[in-house]
Order: structure tokens, then sequence, then C-alpha cells
């Protein structure tokens, strides 16, 4: 009996893949936006869109009209916390890019960052293609991040004088890729608190932040909110900022300038305090990847800095009609509506991410039902994001599970992909193991990759990609494949 056929290009059932379903991507709304923009561009003999040129060179961070409908976007999803304002505000090109302008403009080569692990394996990418040393926390398995274990590292880090500086901690706080964990409020103010002493900044990759269904099964979670805060709101010098922004309005928002005088880190004498949070989102989660457009949210002297990259500054921003495009969706619907998503008034993003969650939140029960009732592991149901992280059964190892999977039509994402050294071990036998173990080991520490295989007692599945038809082919397909290793390798056979 071969593999199930669900697709004629892709006959495998893969939960490796964290792209969204194509039946997820909102068409109707893009071509909705497409429609507004041409009849504003017919309309006005300038070619002007929403009163600027949008073929133009524009400001350096992103249009400021486009801005202010961000950060009103964003107080209305996370109203619970310090207020988003557009001189807080840059515009990216997605994710990946803020990170590859955080690396290129508040790092050299050389520098440290210390990253979570397991972590989203790609930002250690490229982080190294910058030559940052990353120096992975010391891994955590399932418990999702711990604030006390970062200050003991970074503290026994200090301890080596010859050692370069470390410049930024990297995590995912909400939804974690792979983890799925989210940080409560109570360790977000303690990781601030902690990285603050230690001068080093945090770069939240906040990419999972709004696919968020509510707390479930997520002791950690605390007094979280839903979503949580958004972690740039735990960092006293954007407070500072955003409550100026909140006392004296659109004078501050507007303004080119730093808002009182230039900060830098490690400038003493300021009456403000340094920035130390760097909060980078995009629309790829929660519109479609293929918009490539995303954010940074820091105080404004780190804005100031990263927009005044010779790149940014160079192309007069970086994303001026996607901009234009998502404009239109971040204001109510003038009129019409789009069927069976939202009406005139309603505002058309944010029904789509309601429809997202509710979809996300259905497909992630499934599949967490699946794996702890046929026997696959052990898994929490998450809460948000994109992923479910499984503890396989005790023997079981994902780099032997992977290939007994692929034959039978299936596959994942094996947990050691997910350590930061980037330590991809693919053995199949134990002579392969030893192999692989001694290439990784030329890189990286016997600890690091130590912490690496333990990994390989996790696989990461998404729910995002596959239907819930696939999802319950591919977990009884996975069951079997568990079952095979588990007589295959246990002890006597
Ligand atoms: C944690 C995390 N960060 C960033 C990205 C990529 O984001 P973007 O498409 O905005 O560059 C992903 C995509 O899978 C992700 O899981």
């Amino acid at each position: 009996q071969g593999p199930p056929q669900f697709c004629e290009c892709c006959p495998m059932i893969d939960f490796a893949k964290g792209h969204p379903n194509s039946s997820a991507l909102p068409r109707e709304l893009l071509a909705q936006a497409c429609d507004v923009l041409s009849e504003s561009l017919k309309a006005s003999s300038e070619g002007q869109i929403f009163g600027r040129e949008v073929l133009q060179y524009g400001a350096s961070e992103g249009c400021h009209r486009y801005r202010q409908h961000l950060a009103s976007f964003l107080n209305r999803k996370c109203p619970d916390g310090w207020p988003a304002f557009p001189r807080a505000l840059l515009s990216t090109n997605g994710v990946s890019h803020g990170l590859e302008l955080v690396s290129s403009v508040l790092t050299s080569p050389g520098d440290r960052v210390v990253v979570e692990s397991p972590c989203y394996f790609l930002a250690s990418d490229i982080f190294r293609q910058h030559h940052l040393e990353v120096l992975p926390l010391p891994s955590t398995g399932g418990e999702g991040f711990s604030v006390s274990a970062f200050d003991e590292f970074v503290r026994d880090q200090a301890l080596c004088p010859s050692a370069k500086p470390i410049r930024f901690l990297y995590l995912v706080p909400s939804h974690c890729n792979p983890s799925s964990h989210s940080l409560s409020n109570e360790d977000r103010t303690a990781l601030v608190a902690a990285a603050q002493r230690h001068g080093i900044l945090v770069i939240a990759d906040e990419v999972y932040h709004l696919l968020d269904w509510g707390r479930q099964d997520d002791p950690k979670n605390g007094n979280m909110g839903n979503p949580p805060r958004r972690m740039v709101a735990f960092d006293p010098a954007f407070r500072f900022a955003s409550e100026a922004h909140r006392q004296h309005g659109m004078s501050l928002g507007q303004g080119s300038g730093p808002l009182t005088h230039q900060m830098t880190p490690g400038d003493e004498d300021t009456e403000t305090p340094n920035p130390c949070v760097i909060s980078i989102s995009s629309f790829t989660k929660i519109f479609a990847p293929g918009l490539r457009l995303g954010w940074i949210e820091a105080a404004p002297p780190l804005i100031d800095k990263l927009a005044g990259s010779g790149y940014i500054t160079s192309g007069g921003g970086v994303a001026p009609i996607q901009e234009a495009l998502v404009q239109v969706l971040l204001q109510p619907m003038a009129e019409g509506a789009v069927e069976g998503l939202c009406s005139a008034g309603d505002f058309a993003l944010d029904s789509h991410i309601a429809r997202l969650n509710s979809e996300y939140e259905a497909k992630s029960a499934l599949l967490a039902n699946m794996v702890n009732s046929k026997g696959i592991g052990i898994a929490r149901r998450p809460s948000g994001g994109y992923f479910l992280w499984v503890k396989l059964p005790d023997g079981v190892n994902s780099q032997h599970l992977l290939p007994v999977a692929n034959e039978l039509g299936v596959s994942f994402l094996p947990g050691s992909r997910c350590h930061a050294t980037g330590v991809s071990l693919v053995p199949v036998d134990t002579a392969a193991e030893e192999g692989a173990r001694a290439v990784a080991t030329r890189s990286s520490s016997t600890l690091e990759v130590d912490d690496a295989v333990a990994l390989d007692g996790w696989i990461r599945l998404c729910f995002a990609w596959l239907s819930s038809e696939e999802i319950s082919a591919g977990t009884t397909l996975l069951a079997e494949a568990i079952q095979r290793v588990a007589s295959r390798d246990s002890p006597g056979n």
C-alpha cells in the first residue's frame, strides 16, 4: 500500500512545513484592496493614493499615515498595555528582514548573541551570516524559556573577560516556534529587568503574537491576558515615549527627531531610560507570507538608528506599495462586504485574523488530541501559533523515526533541527550518528551537541499547512511509524 495521495505535487503529508494552507490566504481581501487602490489612482490626476504619491521615494520609517493605522491596529488587538504610536514603528519586509537589519546595524562581526533553545533555527542562520557567535541557552526541552537560566548563563559568560560583548538575546516570546510556549507578563517583566542589568538588548520575534485563541493547558501563562502584552511594552524607554505620546499627542508622534535627545545604549546621563527591547513582527502569519511586509517596534532612538541604515534611507522606505494595500485593510470597510468574512464598517484584517484563529484553534486541538490518543507522544494543546511540540515515547529518536515515517508518506521536523547550533544530525544508524557528532563537534562545544541530540526526543508538527483530513490521516501514519521504530529499537531486537 503506497502513501496516500492528497495532492498531485506532494504525496507526503508534511507536518514539517510551517506555511499557511492556501485556503487560509485572503485572496478576496487582497483583490478588494487592489480595487480600492486602482480606483484611487484613476481618480487622482497626480497619481496620489491617500494623499501621497506611492510611486515616489518615501519616508525611511515607512509612510506616516500607514504607521498611524498600524499603531491603531496594534492598540485594538493589544489593548492591555502601553500604546503603540507611529514614531516607534518602522516598516520592514518581514521579520526576517527585521532580524537582518538589527544584525547589520546593531552588531559587529565577532559579537556574541544569545538564543533560546529550542529556537526558530532560521534566525540563527541570519545571525551566523553576520559573523556573530551564536550562544544557545542550555536547552529547556519542553519547558519554555527560563528567565533565571538566562540570567545565570549571561553571568557565567561575563566571567570570561576576553570574550566579545553579548549584544542581544533573541527569542520568540509568544506561541514560540517550536515549543508553542508563551512568556507570562511576570516573566516578561523579569526578563527585561535581567537584560537591563546585563546591558543586553532583547530581540522579541512576535510573528505569532496575534495568532492567539486564549490560554489553555499552559500553566506558565499566568495572568498573561489574551493576547499577552507585546514585549516592547515592558521596555521603560518605550513606556516613557509612549506616555509622552499619549500626553502630547501627534506633536511628538509626527516629529522626525528623537523624543528628547539621542539615547544610545550605555549613555548613563540621560533623563530617559536606555532602550532595551525591540519587538519584530509581520503580516506573514496573519495575512500572507507573499506580502513581505512587517514592522519593528522600539523606543524612538532605536528606530532612528535602524531607519538610518544606508539601505533604507537610500531607498526611501522599503515597501510603499505594500503599505498602501495594507492601509486599505487596516481601515473599516467603506462599503459592501467580503462574503462570509466582513461587512461594511468592519475592520477587514481583524475579521480575517478572527477567522484564522478559529480555524487554527480547531486544527491544533484535533492534532493534539490525535497525538496524545494514538501514542505518538505527549503534547500540550497550543493556545496560539502554528506548531505542536511533541515529546516522543521514551526510546524513540526522531532521527531514526524520520526515514520510517517518510517511507509511510508522512514527514515532520526532528527536534535537533530546532537547536541554535544549526546542528542538523541526520543519522539513520549509530555509525552515522557518531559521524554526525564528529562533524558537529568541530564547530560546537560537546555540551551544545549533547543538548541538540537531547532534542531528538522531540518533534515539531505544524497544523497550519494541512487540512483536518490530512491531519487525521497523517497522525495515523505517524503512529504506525512510531510502533515500527519502537519495536525495532527495543532492547532484545
Ligand atoms: C519564529 C518565526 N520568525 C520569523 C518567521 C518568518 O517571518 P517573515 O516571513 O515575516 O520573515 C517565521 C516563519 O516561519 C517564524 O516561524
